[in-house]
């Protein structure tokens, strides 16, 4: 095989590769009828939170993996709770926080997908310390972790879920605003909304 060959031959399976990590994900969205595009949208904005705060393209990789599989620990949550349109019991809810440690330790058995685990696992610590699934706060959460935490709090603002409407891109920033610095980091509050007035055409 010569060298173009080669490199044809790894970009097929760069391809493939990213092709099965997003029909996974797609598979975990597909299972509850208001997350369809989750992980899509989760993966683009956390993408241009990474660009605007200038991380390196091998930080990128690793976000683009963990944006895309952070809620991959949800194939082992009872769909009746994921799809439960009222509040959920004590029970249901410990359930569901599950799924970012399920999530992590699947990510670990992969050798390809292992770097993502840690932003996966914290994807739901908030800055103030009051998040799971370990109660790390500021900038013992790793600075993965909250891009996602971001993007993933902002697709489920503006998306409509069984127990809320969805809010405004507006409505959204100043929940993001508000909220910045006790569910929060806010640098990383500061890159997105940066990022949505540039390009407002980003959402969706
Ligand atoms: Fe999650
Ligand atoms: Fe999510």
């Amino acid at each position: 095989m010569d060298e173009k060959e080669m490199e044809g031959k790894v970009k097929e399976l760069e391809e493939l590769y990213e092709k099965t990590i997003s029909l996974w994900a797609k598979s975990i969205d597909g299972r509850t009828r208001y997350t369809q595009e989750h992980s899509s949208k989760v993966r683009k904005y956390a993408e241009a939170i990474g660009k605007r705060l200038y991380l390196s393209d091998d930080e990128m990789k690793v976000l683009t993996i963990a944006s895309i599989l952070h809620d991959i620990g949800k194939a082992d949550v009872a769909v009746e709770i994921l799809n439960k349109p009222g509040p959920l019991t004590d029970e249901e809810y410990r359930d569901i926080k599950t799924h970012s440690a399920k999530g992590a330790s699947l990510l670990r058995s992969i050798d390809m997908l292992k770097s993502a685990a840690n932003a996966v696992l914290h994807h739901h610590e908030r800055y103030d310390g009051y998040g799971y699934p370990d109660g790390l706060k500021d900038e013992e959460i790793p600075y993965l972790a909250r891009i996602l935490s971001v993007a993933d709090s902002f697709d489920a603002m503006t998306s409509e879920r069984p127990y809320k409407p969805k809010k405004s891109i507006h409505e959204a920033i100043i929940e993001l605003q508000d909220n910045a610095g006790t569910q929060f980091d806010p640098e990383t509050v500061d890159a997105f909304i940066h990022v949505l007035r540039a390009n407002p055409g980003i959402i969706g």
